[in-house]
């Protein structure tokens, strides 16, 4: 049983209008909400005894599908936001979706990642999976913590390519999918499949009725490159791409490019965090405007 969180409700469809609702910085779309309530939910916990611990590479996308929203809990971040949670170099994000609970990379410290999501007043039991972004350590340090700590059993989406090291020992502990192509993971919740050819990654997506959102851990392949796959998984419509996009030491006439990339592709919100880099995050403030969201650790973001 899930502990009683405060929970957004918001306003039904407005055509051309994203309802996003967040306790994030920067310019907010709130009004389009229409009251703020609280809610008990329950989480259902997958028998992950009975999934397959192989590779998956295929699914059915783009099904008719009814979407709940989505509220996506920044939990690991060195973007501060709440002066309670420890900020430090990593990304991670609780995602709450209809009966479902995936965590989308996990931090480098376990302690920091638990300790942040006990004073959001997060239950970790209510996990049911886990995806990992990449192989790199602020993205997937906190995982074996967690599981020793908590005994907690969710399903881990892990890149094929990952190694040994980092599989095995998660393997003993819990259900492991290796990820190749596009697949989805919960109804209405995607990976993009493995992407890039140096640092292998994949990036998640979301399904809501107001379009998608697209959580990157860090865009190795480039967040644009992130976004195209996103579409084509997952439908063209998105709403909001929210995490690390990875444009902490490009220059600037490349972080405009990618900017007008992403509004070419009709991308609505971005809530650009982690590996960003503040100049980058400047530039999408000032292009996207009330569309941008500052995210930093402890913000959340209801869209839907
Ligand atoms: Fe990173």
């Amino acid at each position: 049983m899930r502990t009683k969180r405060s929970m957004v409700r918001v306003a039904p469809a407005a055509a051309l209008i994203v309802l996003l609702v967040t306790a994030c910085g920067g310019t907010e779309t709130a009004a389009s909400t229409t009251s703020v309530a609280d809610s008990t939910s329950t989480t259902t916990v997958l028998p992950t005894s009975t999934l397959p611990s192989t590779t998956t590479t295929s699914t059915t996308l783009t099904e008719p599908f009814e979407e709940p929203s989505v509220r996506i809990t920044i939990v690991y971040d060195n973007i501060r936001h709440d002066e309670r949670l420890t900020t430090d170099w990593g990304f991670g994000a609780y995602i709450e979706y209809g009966e479902h609970v995936v965590v989308f990379d996990t931090g480098t410290d376990a302690p920091i990642l638990m300790n942040n999501m006990a004073l959001l007043g997060i239950d970790i039991d209510s996990i049911d999976t886990i995806v990992l972004s990449h192989h790199h350590r602020d993205h997937t340090g906190g995982l074996l913590g967690l599981l020793r700590e908590t005994g907690i059993t969710p399903t881990v989406y892990m890149p094929a390519s990952f190694s040994a090291a980092i599989r095995d020992p998660v393997a003993a502990l819990t259900a492991v999918i290796n990820v190749t192509d596009p697949i989805e993971i919960v109804p209405g919740v995607y990976t993009t499949g493995e992407m890039g050819s140096d640092i292998i990654e994949q990036a998640l997506v979301v399904r809501t009725s107001q379009g998608n959102v697209v959580i990157a851990g860090c865009s190795h392949p480039g967040i644009a490159a992130m976004v195209r796959r996103a579409q084509e998984v997952a439908g063209e419509s998105i709403a909001l791409v929210v995490g690390g996009f990875h444009l902490l030491n490009t220059a600037p006439d490349e972080i405009e490019s990618v900017i007008s990339e992403l509004r070419d592709l009709g991308v609505k919100q971005v809530g650009p965090s982690h590996c960003t880099g503040e100049q980058a995050i400047a530039m999408f403030a000032q292009v996207y405007g009330e569309d941008y969201v500052r995210a930093g650790v402890g913000c959340f973001i209801v869209v839907g």
